[in-house]
């Protein structure tokens, strides 16, 4: 399998196998509507080679919001700034999908303004408290995810890919760890599925039977009675029989230590692509296409996992911050490495409020000569 061959993931025809793994850009305005430097950050994504990109998580409603400047998919206010994006990326022959999302017990409390809500009630590490989300709101949440995947469509994305990873609203309620619900929504694998699968169930109906949908989810949490290998191959297996188009795997929540999804630290190739057990396990048993995200640094690496069949594509976060035409420098083997060291100074500006880019790079450009 050569990685810079065209393949297709449904109906999106890309034109390699890199995708840029969904990386919240902190670029929207302070409405969450699209802007003119998040659109040019895409376009210059697309123009730098990448097969298919997947936007920062947008939230589906208010109280689901992560962070400021974060993009918002709820209204139609929000589609004419969208589609433009849209229509820009697909001038330069590139491909975008939307992820959507909902934060649960990591939304942002002092942007959305209420408290958090997530499986089972508890107590935050600054102290407030985490409620516990009635059917109601549940069957809200659902509503919500099918009316932002419909807006997605309508504005001209490609696809849609739900955010079922990382320790996020319905990640959480996937996690033993986070959700200890008495009701159809806790206990056994099949009913912390039942959220997920509800909102499976609704974007495809709210979307037509062949827009793409895409999942990201976690291979394993990496945490005390988080989820496991065989929650994350049973979870696979109903999302193919749900007509899901193609799995990301990522793993950790935002409270995994050192198994944080972007892990910290410069990553031996040996060490590249972190949930490659996991991965090898789910091509053993899913049919649907593997994207798999977590540390890829290296082109040759990428080529191997390819090669011998553990993925059907690479996603990179991290590494297209700091170079946005990666792929074509690859393809025109310029360089067989990525230049980002994994040092994660790159949250700083998006929490800041500035908007994404490499702070690592940016220090070493205004480094006073010795
Ligand atoms: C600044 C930043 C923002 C991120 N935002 C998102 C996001 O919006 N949605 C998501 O699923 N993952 C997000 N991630 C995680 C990445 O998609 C990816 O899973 C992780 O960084 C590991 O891949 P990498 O080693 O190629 O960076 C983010 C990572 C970083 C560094
Ligand atoms: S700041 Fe730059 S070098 Fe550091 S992790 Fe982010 S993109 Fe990579």
């Amino acid at each position: 399998m050569n990685v810079f061959e065209s393949a297709a993931i449904g109906s999106i025809a890309l034109s390699n196998r890199f995708i840029r793994s969904a990386t919240a850009e902190g670029l929207a305005t302070s409405q969450g509507f699209c802007s003119a430097p998040l659109t040019t950050f895409m376009v210059r994504l697309a123009k730098g080679g990448v097969g298919m990109i997947i936007t920062g998580h947008m939230a589906v409603n208010s109280e689901g919001r992560a962070g400021n400047r974060q993009l918002c998919i709820w209204h139609d206010d929000y589609l004419p700034a969208l589609m433009d994006m849209t229509r820009q990326v697909h001038e330069t022959g590139g491909k975008i999908v939307a992820q959507i999302s909902h934060a649960g017990i990591f939304a942002n409390t002092s942007v959305t303004g209420e408290a958090a809500m997530g499986p089972t009630i508890r107590q935050q590490s600054d102290a407030t408290i985490c409620r516990e989300m009635t059917s109601i709101d549940i069957r809200k949440t659902v509503k919500a995810f099918a009316k932002s995947s419909y807006l997605v469509k309508e504005t001209g994305f490609d696809g849609v890919q739900i955010h079922a990873a990382h320790g996020y609203l319905l990640s959480s309620f996937l996690s033993p760890h986070y959700n200890s619900r008495r009701d159809e929504y806790g206990g056994t694998a099949e009913n912390r599925l039942r959220f997920l699968l509800e909102v499976v169930q609704a974007v495809r109906a709210s979307t037509g039977g062949s827009f793409p949908v895409l999942v990201k989810m976690n291979a394993n949490d990496f945490l005390a009675n988080g989820m496991c290998i065989d929650d994350m191959i049973y979870t696979a297996a109903a999302l193919e029989a749900a007509g899901v188009t193609a799995i990301e795997l990522s793993g950790g929540t935002l409270e995994s230590g050192g198994m944080i999804p972007a892990r910290p630290g410069s990553i031996k190739p040996e060490n590249e692509g972190y949930y490659k057990e996991e991965a090898r396990y789910f091509k053993e048993k899913i049919g649907i296409p593997l994207i798999l995200v977590g540390g890829f640094r290296t082109l040759s690496v990428a080529e191997k996992f390819l090669h011998d069949g553990i993925c059907d594509f690479i996603a990179m976060a991290r590494p297209f911050i700091c170079e946005p035409d990666l792929i074509t420098r690859w393809k025109n083997r310029e360089q067989n490495y990525s230049s980002c060291n994994s040092d994660n100074l790159c949250y700083r500006p998006v929490h800041a409020g500035k908007g994404l880019y490499c702070l690592t790079q940016v220090r070493k450009k205004t480094k006073p000569r010795a």
